[in-house]
């Protein structure tokens, strides 16, 4: 079948789709109807049909005879570690853990929060509640305490899984202070925390409440005491995923456990053009929408090991880092970001290194998470000599929007462009009054309602917050909060975000956030956080401020004050460098600070003199204050 075809099938039948592709994941009780559009708020998906996510993704195998195939390559260079799971042990050590969980009162329902670096127990821990049917909150080991204790209060877990440290080119990060830090902030207490042991930097334990995972997962081990996989509705929470917003309290975007099987078994052929067995990796982070979908439950339902890399893609120890590990697993498709090859071609700007490897198993590489500039898509083209794919996601729908289904004929790369919509995906370009835009016209991208399986039925304890934030500006579509085009063959291009959201580096962030830490230092009066072009990192942030009357501070050591205040309060990575003293901002009539004016003097881009600007004179001072700083020559 074609993507054209695919395509059309689905739009003349989308709950014929979507059951046949229902087929592909075992049930317990395979569901009487695809959908259910008078359930949830813009319907359910498989509302009948009970499953469980681990017996698909580990399970199952095992059960079919392939309990000796690899499951899990942990590829770490910082630890010079490599350790591969079968099947068969993953089996064991997700069961061993899943009954950890169970002695320490985990039960279905039940949320766990995972803060883990990139090793292998966090897929377990991942897998582990899955198997329970409790609901797992991953928070990124680069956010820093006060991020986690947000986290924390939203989710009330009963149990943390966490590790001592985890280890970044040159520094180990320990956790285990950030983790008190966080309880100690949070006014939800978990009742126990599983604390792996690392031994570059072991952590003090608190007695009654942390437990020793190797200890503990150990003991289960040797009893033999292992945890079946608990039945739970398709229309269950497998995991809640936070995520930047507007403001300093991250959205926690839900998925849903059926749907979220169905979509993503079905992109593993047809998307990623992958068979079971073979070697699939994404070189992200669990932490992140990416890591939660193809690290761990793509690969692993589709029967393919996955890679956990605990790395970089520079620096680990070069820029052939990805070549080797490519090279040492027979990896068939890389999954990562753009941003990853921008520092890859920095590096080694010949592509030399990957002569140097054995990339003959290598088939695609795949880019998402921000756009691909065409630039470093023909270099990673002319040097690889295999296909390059954008796709454009988000971690609202857990799979490709758009993207170039390698496994159903891939159809023309157009650069600049993440392709075409996948089946599922009713995209259209709005403009601000909800009337569609010709193609090629610049507007607000939307998805008309529903969403496919695996979309997000809601942000947890926040059902409010997610009909303002997507579902009221255009009535019965999904926006997106990305503006862009399509052309007229029906490829998107996404062009930059309606909101405050920026991009840095692949990771989601939101400056509303960052101006909220930056406000409460005692000497700023106002702020304002905007998203500075960055060759290597997409966009870096870029904070401009303004202090109390009547403070005369040392520039530069405020910036530092700032700089480390954001490191404490977000994380390192925030990614946050420079504050600029500015003596006003400028504001409309009505008091907006125009934000958008001042990214594109920092951008050296064209713009046009906002007709509601208070005082135009404070873009010359915008635009002094970045000279003077050494941002703008
Ligand atoms: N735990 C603790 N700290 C972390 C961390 C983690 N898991 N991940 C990143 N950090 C820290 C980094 O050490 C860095 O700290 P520093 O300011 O002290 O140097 C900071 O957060 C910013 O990290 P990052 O933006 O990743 O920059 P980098 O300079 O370390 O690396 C790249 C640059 C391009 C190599 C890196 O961003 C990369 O590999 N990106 C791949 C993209 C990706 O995985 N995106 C995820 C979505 S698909
Ligand atoms: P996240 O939810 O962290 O995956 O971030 C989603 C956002 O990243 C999207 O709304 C886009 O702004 C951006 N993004 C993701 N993939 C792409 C892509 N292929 N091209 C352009 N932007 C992208």
């Amino acid at each position: 079948m074609s993507y054209a075809e695919a395509y059309a099938q689905w739009q003349a039948d989308p709950e014929g789709f979507w059951a046949e592709a229902a087929q592909e994941i075992d049930w317990i009780t395979p569901p009487s109807r695809a959908f259910d559009p008078e359930q949830g708020t813009y319907g359910r998906w498989f509302p009948d049909g009970v499953c469980n996510t681990c017996w698909n993704a580990v399970d199952r195998h095992v059960a079919a005879g392939h309990g000796d195939r690899q499951a899990l390559i942990y590829d770490s260079p910082v630890t010079e570690t490599v350790r591969r799971f079968t099947y068969a042990e993953l089996q064991t050590e997700v069961a061993a853990l899943a009954m950890v969980m169970q002695d320490h009162g985990v039960t279905k329902g039940d949320r766990v929060v995972i803060y883990m670096p990139m090793v292998p127990e966090a897929i377990f821990a991942m897998l582990a509640c899955a198997r329970l049917g409790a609901v797992h909150s991953v928070v990124f080991g680069g956010f820093a305490a006060h991020e986690l204790a947000t986290r924390i209060d939203d989710a009330a877990p009963k149990l943390i899984i966490s590790a001592s440290c985890g280890i970044e080119p040159g520094r180990i990060v320990a956790y285990k202070p950030l983790l008190d830090a966080a309880i100690a902030e949070a006014s939800s207490k978990p009742a126990h925390c599983l604390i792996l042991q690392r031994e570059m930097e072991l952590a003090a334990m608190q007695p009654g409440r942390d437990v020793d995972y190797t200890e503990a997962v150990g003991a289960a081990k040797s009893a033999g005491r292992l945890a079946e996989c608990v039945p739970v509705a398709a229309t269950d929470p497998l995991y809640i995923l936070y995520t930047s917003g507007t403001t300093g309290q991250p959205k926690g975007v839900v998925r849903d456990t059926g749907g979220h099987m169905v979509a993503l078994k079905w992109t593993m052929a047809h998307h990623y053009g992958i068979a079971p067995g073979e070697v699939f990796w994404a070189a992200s982070d669990v932490g992140w929408v990416v890591g939660h979908s193809y690290i761990c439950y793509a690969p692993l339902l589709h029967g393919c090991a996955t890679v956990v890399y605990e790395g970089k893609p520079v620096g680990t120890p070069d820029a052939g880092a990805f070549w080797r590990v490519i090279q040492d697993h027979k990896v068939a498709a890389l999954f990562t970001a753009p941003t990853a090859f921008r520092a890859i071609k920095k590096e080694d700007p010949e592509g030399a290194l990957i002569g140097q490897y054995d990339l003959s198993a290598f088939r695609t590489l795949f880019l998402a998470g921000e756009r691909s500039d065409p630039a470093t898509v023909q270099w990673a083209e002319a040097k690889l000599q295999r296909p390059v794919i954008d796709h454009w996601w988000q971690t609202e729908t857990g799979w490709p929007m758009s993207g170039n289904p390698v496994g159903l004929g891939q159809v023309p790369v157009k650069h600049g462009s993440p392709g075409v919509p996948m089946p599922g995906y009713d995209i259209r370009v709005l403009d601000d009054a909800g009337q569609p835009v010709a193609p090629g016209v610049l507007g607000n991208i939307v998805v008309k309602l529903p969403l496919p399986p695996s979309g997000f039925p809601t942000l947890w304890n926040a059902e409010a917050r997610f009909r303002k934030s997507y579902l009221e500006d255009f009535p019965g579509y999904y926006a997106t909060s990305d503006a862009g085009i399509m052309d007229e063959d029906g490829y998107v291009f996404i062009m930059a975000r309606t909101d405050d959201i920026i991009n840095v580096a692949g990771h989601r962030l939101s400056t509303g956030a960052m101006e909220e830490v930056l406000a409460h230092h005692p000497d700023i009066a106002e702020c304002a956080v905007v998203g500075q072009a960055d060759a290597l990192k997409g966009q870096m942030p870029l904070g401009f401020y303004v202090t109390n009357a009547g403070v005369a501070r040392d520039p530069q050591e405020l910036e530092r004050e700032l700089v480390q205040l954001v490191r404490a309060q977000i994380g390192a990575v925030a990614a946050f460098k420079t504050a600029v003293h500015v003596p006003r901002l400028p504001k409309t009539r009505s008091g907006k600070v125009l934000r958008g004016t001042m990214q594109k003097i920092a951008d050296k881009t064209d713009f046009k003199m906002p007709a509601a600007i208070d005082d135009p004179a404070i873009l010359d001072e915008i635009a002094g204050a970045l000279k003077e700083r050494g941002i703008l020559r």
